[in-house]
């Protein structure tokens, strides 16, 4: 597939979802660089006064978390934009770590909320534009933490999962109608996410002694690794842009991947995860095929 020309390709609108720090910001400067236009998005809009200016950006006040209703209307209101939406970025997210037992409920729903029924919310309120024109991108920003579960890690681990079970389904369903949904499966990258003031932990009153090891272990973790995390955020934004545009590695591909795995720590998890899974089942074959009816009928692949 060629590549189109600057002059020759017309501008397409991108949205994205929490563009006051990170990835999301990284996102809006790399889109206007590339020469496209787009709607930057965030809880408290005054953290997007960098680009208030520019000619090709709109802000949007959005919070993940609000309603269908409240989220159905600021699509509508980023589509009057600039008349239509070709990429959404489902960006906004943030990292809950703790104990199941020392967790609460509200805690793990509202990482719920913001990492998965938020994207998905979204999602469907931009799904009616994007089959109307038989045509769109949605992005979703997955983790190595969607591959593997480590302990104290499970509130972000879950919601990652979840996350990459519903996009995986959600893309059969409208695949044919026009829209293609990719996750970028993402490292350890130097964003701000496991700052103190932006992690959060289930640790509070209700700390528990057997477990003061562990979560003190993972905390202390958490603390090294900010700031040093291996991933250049700017690589990974150009990266998805590569799929988006069909440039770089993707320019000559025929079929674009549901998932793509980048840092060379996510490329490792990934395999290492698949690898044991494939040994696990290999050892366990027969015992597992151990339980069908005798004369198994024939039934349609699952699929
Ligand atoms: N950095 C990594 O290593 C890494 C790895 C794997 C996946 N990811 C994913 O990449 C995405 C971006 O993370 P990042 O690294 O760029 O982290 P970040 O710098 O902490 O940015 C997170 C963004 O999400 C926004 N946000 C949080 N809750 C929101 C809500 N309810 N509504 C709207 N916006 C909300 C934050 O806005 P406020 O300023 O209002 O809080 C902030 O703009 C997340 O989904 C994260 O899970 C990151």
């Amino acid at each position: 597939m060629m590549v189109e020309s600057m002059s020759q390709r017309s501008q397409r609108v991108w949205l994205i979802t929490g563009c006051s720090s990170g990835f999301g910001k990284i996102f809006v400067s790399a889109i206007l660089a590339w020469g496209d236009r787009v709607i930057a998005t965030a809880r408290d809009i005054s953290t997007l006064s960098n680009f208030a200016h520019c000619d090709d950006v709109e802000l949007l006040e959005l919070d993940i978390t609000d309603s269908q209703h409240v989220l159905n209307d600021k699509v509508s209101k980023a589509i009057a934009m600039f008349g239509q939406i070709d990429v959404l970025v489902n960006n906004a997210g943030y990292v809950l770590s703790g104990v199941l037992e020392e967790l609460s409920q509200p805690q793990i729903l509202d990482q719920f909320n913001t990492n998965v029924f938020g994207p998905l919310n979204l999602t469907r309120a931009v799904l009616p534009h994007m089959r109307s024109r038989q045509s769109g991108t949605i992005i979703f920003m997955s983790s190595i933490a969607a591959w593997k579960g480590v302990a104290i890690g499970g509130p972000y681990s879950a919601s990652k999962f979840a996350l990459e079970g519903f996009v995986e389904s959600l893309q059969k369903e409208v695949a044919p109608l026009g829209v293609n949904l990719h996750l970028a499966v993402l490292a350890q990258f130097r964003t701000d996410i496991l700052s103190a003031q932006r992690r959060q932990s289930g640790r509070g009153v209700n700390s528990i002694r057997d477990y003061d090891a562990a979560v003190d272990a993972f905390q202390s973790r958490l603390e090294q690794t900010n700031g040093k995390q291996p991933g250049d955020p700017i690589q990974a934004v150009e990266r998805i842009m590569d799929l988006v545009y069909r440039r770089g590695y993707f320019a000559d591909q025929r079929e674009l991947p549901l998932r793509i795995v980048l840092g060379s720590d996510a490329v490792e998890i990934v395999r290492d995860e698949c690898q044991q899974m494939l040994d696990d089942l290999k050892k366990q074959e027969q015992f597992g095929t151990s339980t069908d009816y005798p004369s198994r009928g024939e039934v349609e692949k699952y699929e």
